[in-house]
């Protein structure tokens, strides 16, 4: 498929140290840890300070993920950030991580996909680098929700955290390790089930829009659960087909992590058995754009995912958008 395979040379995350658990949402809103942990897994997430934000999270695993691909920032010819919540409107977070990072050398943009955002952005970064006009691309996922939640509405404050992860894309040097192939789609017919009303263009921010409270996410959750579960597992089952694979071939499935029961029923769909699924949402919440970068981490900290692994990455957000992504782990 690419004009020359690219790989993703190194990975680093990084989340705000301080805790939202499950029993400080008790106090906050009408909610128990067992019904939280029952119908999402969650058990806390992560949360930033104030006057923390998206770009300082992202920095932090920019530097990192150029450290450890043994680059130095000026190395870096591009930066896209996935996020849904930049520092502000514009100028773009990957101008703000660019200048914070100090690679002075290199141009990008944001990329709009909500959870689909990881596996949209290393999809382009790829295709890039895979054109040959871009050598090392800083792909970033990275979310503060917090900024964007009502913390008195107890269908979407216990869902989210925050948190940042970038890999650094480079050519192949082995051919057999890199990004293989990818499988998206947009229905924007859900566009109204999961969204931030106000703050655009349609309704910019005014008196009313800030009374009635519609600078918040506002999730019809049923039906975005729903479109999740159909849609996963069927865009993982035909990039397999697509490639002459089953789920037997995969080493891992590493899903966003929204809810253990959506990615659980796209697993069971490919026939992955629980074991080679990569769940962390008990720890970081649905950090939007950082959650698969967040799970890729955990499985190579905890040595499930290694060098010549064969892992499906897959993700549904807003929008509706769905990716899915199939790498051959190099690193
Ligand atoms: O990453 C972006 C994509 N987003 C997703 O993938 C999220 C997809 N949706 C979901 O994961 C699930 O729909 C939720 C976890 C958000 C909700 O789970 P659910 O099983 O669909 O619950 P529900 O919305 O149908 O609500 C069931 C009940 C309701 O009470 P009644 O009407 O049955 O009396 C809710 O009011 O649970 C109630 N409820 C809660 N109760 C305690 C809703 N939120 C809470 C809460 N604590 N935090």
């Amino acid at each position: 498929m690419n004009v020359r395979r690219v790989e993703i040379k190194s990975l680093a995350t990084y989340v705000p140290p301080r805790l939202l658990t499950n029993a400080d949402l008790e106090k906050m809103v009408d909610t128990t840890d067992e019904w939280i942990m029952q119908r999402t897994g969650i058990r806390q997430r992560h949360i930033v300070d104030p006057g923390v934000a998206t770009s300082d999270l992202a920095a932090e695993a920019g530097k990192e993920a150029i450290r450890r691909a043994g680059l130095k920032p000026e190395d870096i010819d591009l930066i896209i950030v996935g996020t849904v919540t930049p520092d502000m409107l514009f100028p773009s977070t990957a101008c703000l991580v660019q200048h914070k990072v100090g690679a002075n050398r290199a141009w990008g943009f944001d990329l709009s996909a909500a959870c689909s955002a990881f596996t949209y952005a290393l999809t382009v970064g790829s295709q890039l680098v895979a054109a040959g006009n871009v050598k090392n691309a800083l792909v970033i996922g990275a979310d503060v929700m917090s900024s964007i939640i009502d913390y008195t509405d107890r269908a979407t404050c216990v869902l989210f955290g925050d948190g940042a992860g970038a890999v650094v894309l480079a050519p192949s040097t082995d051919p057999n390790v890199g990004i293989l192939d990818f499988e998206h789609m947009i229905d924007g017919g859900g566009g109204a089930a999961l969204c931030m009303p106000a703050g655009g263009s349609r309704m910019p921010a005014s008196h009313e829009t800030v009374d009635q409270r519609l600078h918040y996410v506002k999730q019809d959750g049923q039906t975005v659960f729903k479109f999740a579960v159909r849609n996963t597992g069927e865009i993982c089952e035909r990039l397999l087909a697509r490639n002459q694979l089953t789920g037997h071939d995969l080493d891992l499935f590493v899903s966003h992590q929204a809810n253990k029961r959506i990615i659980m029923s796209a697993a069971d769909r490919i026939g992955m058995p629980e074991e080679k699924v990569v769940i962390n949402i008990d720890r970081f919440g649905n950090t939007t754009a950082a959650t698969i970068p967040l799970a890729l981490n955990d499985a190579v900290e905890s040595g499930r995912l290694r060098k010549g692994h064969l892992i499906m990455l897959t993700s549904v957000g807003a929008g509706f958008t769905v990716g899915s992504v199939l790498v051959r782990w190099g690193i």
